[in-house]
Formats: structure tokens, C-alpha cells, sequence
């Protein structure tokens, strides 16, 4: 399914920004760093996933819906593309920031508050996708159209940088 494949990836990347804050909270930096690292990889390509397969054919797919409908869908769409941006935005500062720890420890409280900022807003995001938007192709698609879509976005979730290829795992 379509909802739980994307579902299970926020989960996921729940996981990693809490695995994250708990190293940098031990003053692991390099795990800190390596695990933050990794769940912005995890979020861009989840991202790039919903901005380039999943909401494109949300919006080709509006004409089988009623006007009013077709608008608040591409409302909807248009304020999770801005969360999108805020999160790969904040991680990037946070990343660099994060770059810096090993020598200004001073610098602590601005990651975490970075992590923290993304955290709640990706808890509002994940909840408004996985209860409104993730199950509108089910209704505007027919099978084959629905199983399409399925693998397009497999496809991009496992397109992960190289580095991250085999898993990704972090010791
Ligand atoms: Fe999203
Ligand atoms: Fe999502």
C-alpha cells in the first residue's frame, strides 16, 4: 500500500532524528553528526518522492474531483511543498552547525533547537499526509494507475545517495 510505504518511511526518519538528538545530547558529535546526516538524506529523497510522483499526480488526477474539492487539495499541496522547503532549509543549518561542534561547543543548543524545530513541524506535516493526502490516490486512481504510482515512488525512496546505498546503516 501506498500509505503505509510512505508512512513507515516517516517512521523511520522519526527514528533517526531522535537516535540523533539522543548522541548529541551524550556529546557523541561525530554519531550526532553522522545520524543527522543521514536523516536529512532519508527526508530529501522522502521529500523528493511526494514533490515529484506523489503530488504531480495527486493534481494531473484533480478533474475527477469537484471544483471546490480540486482547490482545497491544491491548497493543501502548496502549504506541504512550503513544510518541505523549512525542512530541508533548517537541516542544512543544522548540518553545518552541527559540522562546527568538535570545535565550538558553544553551538549545541543552536542544533538542537534546529532538530527540535523540524521535529514539530514534521509532526504536524506527517499527520495531515498520512490522514488526509496519502490516501486520496486510492480514490482518484484506478488499479493499474495505483500500482504505477506505488513503484514510481519505491523507486525514489530507495534512490539514496551512494554513501547510503547498502542501508545506510551507522555503528
Ligand atoms: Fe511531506
Ligand atoms: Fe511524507
Amino acid at each position: 500500500m501506498l500509505n503505509s510505504l510512505l508512512a513507515s518511511d516517516h517512521d523511520a526518519i522519526d527514528d533517526l532524528f531522535a537516535q540523533s538528538e539522543t548522541a548529541l545530547k551524550a556529546k557523541d558529535h561525530e554519531r550526532a553528526l553522522a545520524l543527522l546526516d543521514l536523516a536529512w538524506a532519508r527526508l530529501a529523497v522522502h521529500i523528493r518522492a511526494e514533490n515529484v510522483r506523489l503530488f504531480p499526480r495527486i493534481l494531473r488526477s484533480g478533474d475527477r474531483l469537484e471544483a471546490g474539492q480540486r482547490e482545497r487539495i491544491a491548497s493543501l499541496i502548496a502549504r506541504l511543498r512550503e513544510d518541505h522547503n523549512f525542512f530541508m532549509a533548517t537541516l542544512a543549518e543544522a548540518i553545518k552547525l552541527a559540522r562546527a561542534l568538535s570545535e565550538d561547543e558553544g553551538r549545541f543548543a543552536q542544533v538542537l533547537e534546529k532538530i527540535e524545530a523540524v521535529k514539530r513541524r514534521l509532526s504536524a506535516h506527517n499527520e495531515l499526509e498520512e490522514s488526509m493526502v496519502y490516501s486520496l490516490p486510492a480514490h482518484l486512481l484506478d488499479e493499474a494507475e495505483l500500482e504505477d504510482l506505488k513503484q514510481a515512488v519505491q523507486r525514489e525512496l530507495e534512490n539514496l545517495p551512494p554513501r547510503y546505498a547498502r542501508g545506510g546503516e551507522i555503528d
